[in-house]
């Protein structure tokens, strides 16, 4: 399926195919989703034959406006209504209970929904045309890396999609925080452009932070897939690498004939007729915009490996940081 520029028409007809049914992918402002009418589970269980997703990890639902979050939760909470006012339309998807009427086949089993209203005239044009909400996880493979443009759509998803809309590239590039307002206490499920600084700011109160760790080690807190080890994987062997580390480890690798990608913010410069050099932005915005495409890039080259510059420990790099702990192994000490 080849992208069509979103113009009025294929808007139109996009919403006339979700209304059949089928699938339509379309631009967020985080990654590219692969959407289905969250009201219909016929066309829901389409969303996870296309992705081979198992059938137990929940969808997020897009909506048009903060009010619809009264179609689809149980009851609002003024923790929602707070962190909808301040970010939405935009990078949250925020966790509530769920109506009885919403499919179990949306939430993966769970009475709670995933509920989000996203930041891109397309998506929001969309969402307007149809009226209702559409169910849209990230628009690649089960356990790949996330679409960040409307082609990395048709190479992950080729026909299994029955319309891909062109919005250009995300601005974000990474996926939305989520945030689970169904417990007692806000935990944060998966770091995100919107950082626990800026929700714990809004709701006067500490986020759980809910690490990839604990998730792996305790089944019953493993509720975001995205939380399992490997996940936004490239094909490549992918390495975390510290900045003074990086030289040695591509002279190592060059020496035994390897061909190296390397995704850095600091190296300037790695001549060799076997590396291949993405230079990252140092700042971690830019950086999170540009990383699958980078990463996708580099996994399309037949290298033997990819060494990617262990960026900082800070909170702005929390979401890059975590995509790249599930992309890549770290470097251990001894090695
Ligand atoms: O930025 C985004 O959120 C993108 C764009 C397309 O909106 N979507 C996205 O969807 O990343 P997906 O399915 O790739 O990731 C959604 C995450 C999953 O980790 C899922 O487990 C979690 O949201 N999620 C959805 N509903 C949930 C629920 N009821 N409880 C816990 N986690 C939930
Ligand atoms: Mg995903």
């Amino acid at each position: 399926m080849k992208p069509i520029f979103a113009d009025d028409a294929a808007i139109e007809n996009a919403v006339k195919l979700l209304r059949q049914g089928r699938l339509v992918a379309f631009p967020t402002e985080t990654v590219y989703g692969l959407g289905a009418d969250a009201a219909n589970p016929d066309a829901v269980r389409r969303i996870f034959q296309a992705k081979g997703r198992p059938a137990d990890h929940p969808l997020i639902v897009h909506i048009s406006s903060v009010d619809s979050l009264n179609d689809w939760a149980l009851t609002v909470p003024d923790a929602a209504q707070q962190l909808a006012a301040r970010f939405w339309p935009g990078p949250l998807a925020l966790i509530l209970n769920k109506k009885p009427e919403v499919s179990l086949v949306v939430t993966g089993g769970q009475n709670t929904v995933g509920l989000r209203m996203p930041d891109h005239p397309v998506a929001l044009n969309l969402l307007r045309a149809f009226g209702g909400g559409i169910a849209a996880p990230s628009a690649n493979r089960f356990c790949r890396i996330s679409p960040t443009q409307a082609v990395h759509v048709e190479e992950e998803l080729g026909d299994a999609v029955d319309l891909i809309l062109d919005g250009g590239a995300c601005q974000v590039g990474v996926e939305s925080t989520i945030v689970d307002l169904s417990g007692v206490r806000p935990k944060l499920l998966r770091p995100g452009h919107i950082t626990r600084f800026d929700i714990e700011a809004v709701l006067q109160t500490e986020l759980i932070v809910v690490s990839p760790q604990s998730g792996q080690t305790n089944p019953s807190a493993l509720r975001a897939p995205g939380m399992m080890a490997v996940h936004y994987a490239p094909k490549t062997e992918a390495m975390l690498c510290p900045t003074d580390r990086l030289p040695e480890m591509i002279q190592e690798l060059n020496f035994r004939n390897k061909k190296v990608g390397i995704l850095a913010y600091s190296l300037k410069q790695a001549e060799s007729r076997l590396t291949r050099l993405i230079r990252m932005p140092e700042q971690a915005d830019d950086y999170a915009q540009a990383l699958y495409a980078s990463l996708r890039y580099l996994d399309s080259l037949q290298l033997d490996m990819i060494l990617i510059e262990r960026p900082p420990e800070t909170e702005a790099w929390r979401a890059v940081n975590d995509r790249l702990g599930k992309a890549a192994t770290a470097l251990s000490a001894s090695h």
